[in-house]
């Protein structure tokens, strides 16, 4: 029987789709997903990759990276955050604009995209800041960007958060070019203020740093935040939310009407601020770790909808930098190659749902920032997937990242399923923690609005 060529044919898989799980193969034509196969021997095609049984995702879409380069590339490169991404099982990431120079002007978004095409090995968008021009946001919006960051603890901003006048008409121009405002939900006044009374109360500098950013600030921010959106008409995605008073400001913006989308880490669903004392500045990120009840919240919280997405907020920096003293050391650590295996620990456990867990990492990201044709398993979407074996039991080791970053507080953890091979576009980019593809492979998404 003579039938057209296709470019990849991947035999023996078990593929996800939302109608369940089908045993078989698929054929890759030309980038996008062609066809289900219960008997792949009948097409000719140019490569053939046995999957052994393993389970075939789609590709992750992480929103929340911080790829770093440019003057920051001791800490990351776009090449070896796309290569951890890969490892990860992570086929699409959204880098974010707090680099150096800042993602806050054309010029600055045109030279990390000119940097990025020759080293990324994955599909990467980006984020911009606010441009201190707010005519310069059209322009900024028409290169493609998947929203607009704002850090309102950061003194670095372009903008003033104390002004609220300023704020709206920055917001209404996200909604004028249909973007999403993306929020670290914060204040720096709280911060400055806290902080000066804890260290006079000559508090230990964990407990400065953790009562300067307390749950309660953050669900004000939320709420705070959400209000302007509702005003302007401005969608909203908050970031990284940690501590089940957010959760609560989060169901109370839906219910004012706020169009409003939210992430939450791993480590924040999985570690407490014990970890920080343990581990010291290793495990200091922001928000910072907060408690077992926060935990169980979130874990709630993403059970039952409110929270849309699983996102690593991948925040690379030297060892170097983060043995510094407490106070000096920065926020935040790797999370790009731990993301997948510690979620699919939780579905071995029983604890979440596979088709949960795909959605949350996979379709939602990819709805709520208009990735065309990605995040599903579907015939004429793009062949960007994951094969992953649900039963192999490993340790997490540092050490073995493909990320600058060689560290982690989860590291020794046990997890059971590991990434086998990644996909962009039918092309095996990772097998078995290899980089089988040059630099450059990748490509930079265009998102349109
Ligand atoms: C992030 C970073 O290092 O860029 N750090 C962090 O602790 N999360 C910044 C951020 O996401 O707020
Ligand atoms: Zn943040
Ligand atoms: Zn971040
Ligand atoms: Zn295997």
């Amino acid at each position: 029987m003579r039938t057209s060529t296709v470019d990849l044919v991947l035999k023996n898989s078990k593929i996800f789709t939302y109608q369940g799980i089908i045993s078989g193969g698929l054929a890759v034509k030309e980038g996008k997903i062609h066809k289900f196969l219960k008997e792949p021997e009948l097409l000719r095609s140019d490569k053939t990759i046995d999957a052994k049984g393993h389970l075939l995702l789609p590709g992750i879409i992480d929103p929340h990276v911080h790829l770093r380069d440019l003057q920051l590339s001791y800490k990351e490169d776009f090449y070896t955050g796309t290569c951890a991404a890969a490892t990860g099982g992570i086929t699409t990431v959204l880098d974010m604009p707090n680099t150096i120079p800042r993602t806050s002007s054309l010029k600055a978004l045109r030279e990390k995209k000119r940097e990025a095409e020759k080293k990324i090995v994955v599909n990467v968008a980006f984020y911009a800041g606010f441009p201190k021009d707010i005519n310069e946001v059209k322009q900024i919006a028409e290169q493609g960007i998947a929203g607009f960051k704002i850090y309102p603890h950061d003194p670095m901003e372009e903008i003033n958060f104390q002004d609220e006048k300023q704020i709206c008409a920055y917001f209404r121009a996200a909604a004028e070019n249909n973007l999403p405002v993306l929020v670290h939900p914060d204040n720096l006044e709280t911060i400055k203020t806290l902080q000066s009374e804890l260290e006079k109360q000559k508090r230990p500098d964990i407990e400065v740093f953790l009562g300067s950013h307390p749950a309660t600030s953050e669900a004000k921010a939320i709420t705070r935040y959400s209000d302007l959106g509702v005003k302007t008409g401005c969608r909203l995605h908050i970031c990284h939310v940690s501590s089940s008073e957010s959760v609560v400001a989060i169901k109370g913006a839906l219910e004012k009407g706020a169009r409003l989308t939210c992430e939450v880490t791993p480590h924040h669903l999985l570690l407490t601020s014990e970890e920080i004392r343990r581990q010291g500045a290793l495990a200091k990120v922001l928000p910072p770790l907060r408690s077992r009840d926060d935990n169980v919240a979130l874990w709630a919280a993403v059970l039952d909808g409110v929270i849309n997405v699983i996102a690593s907020d991948h925040a690379p920096h030297s060892l170097s930098e983060k043995e510094k003293p407490f106070p000096e050391a920065p926020s935040g650590f790797p999370g790009l190659e731990t993301l997948l295996p510690l979620m699919l620990t939780k579905v071995a456990r029983g604890d979440l749902r596979l088709e949960k867990l795909v959605d949350l990492t996979s379709r939602s990201p990819a709805k709520i920032f208009k990735l065309e044709n990605k995040g599903m398993l579907l015939e004429g979407y793009d062949a960007d997937m994951v094969l992953v074996d649900l039963k192999e039991k490993w340790r997490i080791s540092p050490e073995k990242f493909h990320s600058k970053s060689k560290f982690s507080p989860f590291k020794n953890w046990n997890v059971v399923g590991k990434v086998r091979m990644t996909f962009i576009k039918g092309v095996c980019v990772m097998s078995d923690e290899e980089i089988l593809v040059p630099r450059g492979f990748g490509k930079v998404i265009n998102v349109n609005q």
